[in-house]
């Protein structure tokens, strides 16, 4: 440098500018129309190191070159509802675990997951916690994080484990209201809260009435109704409205957020609406199911095949489908998830346990849905025009990111952000369950004409789904640990 003195009462600095060296980078995407949450624009994408290091046109050349041909680009999905290779009481065991059912979230777009460690009664966090990182060490081909389920709220885990779990990484867990092994009841809904509170954690509350279910469920059973489309009459809306007022309540005593998940109608959209409108912070998510089913899949008649739709709360009717929609464009929804809870269907450790056909009571909860979330909601809301680009990649992405902690690092397009991309090829067909990559023997949505796909999905730079083709590798997914949820406002002392 050197340095000159000119006829300036100060000093000028004049630099001998050398030519900047070009960028280097890994791969370069040419002619992205690349959708955050807040913008579209057209841009290349420059990476390096498996981050995003660059954005502009015509960037320097790449190692790597792929021509996106002005297709759209998102970031890649976040799921933040999903469970893999979660422990179940045996001859049920879930049909993927972490290779499989990251496989199926890459080739759907989705490139982090977040699925659940859960605590069984009796069993220490951290315990639950260990064996479920041993579940996923290794085998995953996407990044992931882990809530925790607290199913077992003891002195210990109030005052030590969930403390430090939080401290850890893990930022978020989910209360359950119902579940005989899992439900908390109030007072130990409200001991839990208050530990989200004082350490800045995002709890996640399953809202339904368990009393009403199990007297309701207990009514259908003597009168002889047992088939699986009796499980929408044990579980109605008024069950589901309850609980998630009482949710709502508990978490205004504790004064703490709170994300209602898997929310299947107008009973339980009012609850979140009046809370909102009192100024709580209650979040809330909803999932696939509430836009594309209704209690009729779970049969007209006492056909089982209902059983592969059987999920908790069940899916409601075409008018509460409306509704779902309504507050996904307005954002009454935070965050739209998969709740992929994936068993086969005519398996003996999948939906007919021990290989028979069971009462409803006994039929394994939930349906898979982890690879074909984004398509879904891509072509029905974005190309359907229900809502705009920006709100998908919010909803799919961003949001999901921001309220478990892993923003800006995942779900949205950003120098310095993970280079997790999607470019969507827009174009019509009929799923089948074939066409997907999970270990499940059906969709719940085949039939459905959708009008997108990932024509390609990029986990940290690397081309893991090219539209035809998965490019495993278990053991490229890493576990992700979790800051302060960034929704959370910081808590103000009592
Ligand atoms: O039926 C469902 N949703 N099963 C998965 C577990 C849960 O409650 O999310
Ligand atoms: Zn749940
Ligand atoms: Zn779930």
């Amino acid at each position: 440098m050197n340095k000159q003195s000119v006829d300036h009462d100060v000093d000028i600095v004049v630099t001998n500018l050398q030519p900047m060296p070009a960028p280097t980078f890994d791969l370069v995407i040419r002619h992205a129309r690349a959708a955050t949450a807040s913008d579209t624009f057209d841009t290349d994408i420059g990476i390096r190191d498996g981050r995003i290091v660059m954005l502009g046109a015509d960037l320097p050349a790449g190692a790597r070159e792929i021509d996106a041909g002005g297709r759209v680009v998102t970031p890649g999905g976040v799921d933040a509802h999903c469970h893999l290779d979660q422990p179940m009481a045996p001859p049920v065991r879930m049909a993927d675990d972490f290779d499989t059912g990251t496989r199926a979230a890459a080739c759907g777009g989705t490139t982090t997951v977040i699925p659940f460690a859960a605590q069984e009664k009796g069993q220490s966090l951290r315990a639950a916690v260990a064996d479920y990182h041993h579940r996923a060490e290794g085998r995953a081909h996407v990044d992931y994080a882990f809530h925790l389920i607290v199913s077992d709220p003891t002195p210990q885990v109030l005052l030590h484990e969930l403390p430090e779990l939080i401290r850890e990484g893990y930022t978020s867990f989910k209360i359950y209201m119902t579940y005989d092994d899992l439900k908390l009841d109030d007072g130990q809904i409200l001991d839990v809260l208050a530990v989200a509170r004082e350490h800045g954690a995002m709890a996640m509350i399953h809202a339904e009435n368990a009393d009403c279910i199990e007297w309701l469920t207990r009514r259908l059973e003597a009168a002889g109704r047992t088939a699986p489309r009796f499980h929408a009459h044990a579980r109605p809306m008024l069950v589901e409205r309850e609980a998630t007022h009482r949710a709502i309540s508990l978490a205004e005593l504790v004064d703490v957020p709170i994300l209602i998940v898997h929310v299947s109608g107008r009973e339980a959209v009012e609850q979140i609406r009046w809370a909102r409108a009192h100024g709580l912070k209650v979040y809330a998510e909803t999932c696939p199911q509430y836009l594309f089913l209704t209690a009729a899949d779970l049969g007209i008649d006492d056909s089982y095949h209902g059983a592969k739709c059987v999920c908790s709360p069940p899916p409601r009717d075409r008018q509460n489908q409306d509704v779902i929609w309504a507050g996904l464009d307005d954002g009454l929804f935070t965050v739209f998830s998969s709740d992929h809870a994936p068993f086969r269907y005519d398996a003996p450790e999948g939906k007919k346990p021990g290989g028979e056909e069971v009462a409803f009571r006994h039929i394994p909860n939930g349906i898979p849905g982890i690879e074909t979330r984004l398509p879904l909601l891509y072509s029905e809301g974005v190309l359907a025009g229900r809502m705009t680009l920006g709100r998908f990649v919010e909803l799919t992405a961003t949001n999901p990111a921001k309220a478990y902690g892993l923003h800006p690092r995942k779900g949205t397009i950003a120098v310095g952000s993970d280079a997790d991309l999607v470019i969507w090829d827009e174009r019509e067909f009929v799923l089948d369950n074939s066409m997907l990559h999970h270990a499940v023997d059906y969709t719940p949505y085949a039939g459905q004409t959708l009008r997108a796909w990932p024509g390609m999905t990029l986990a940290r730079g690397d081309v893991v789904w090219d539209g035809r083709s998965f490019h495993p590798r278990q053991g490229r997914g890493r576990f992700l640990a979790c800051s302060t949820p960034s929704l959370m406002p910081r808590a103000t002392p009592r």
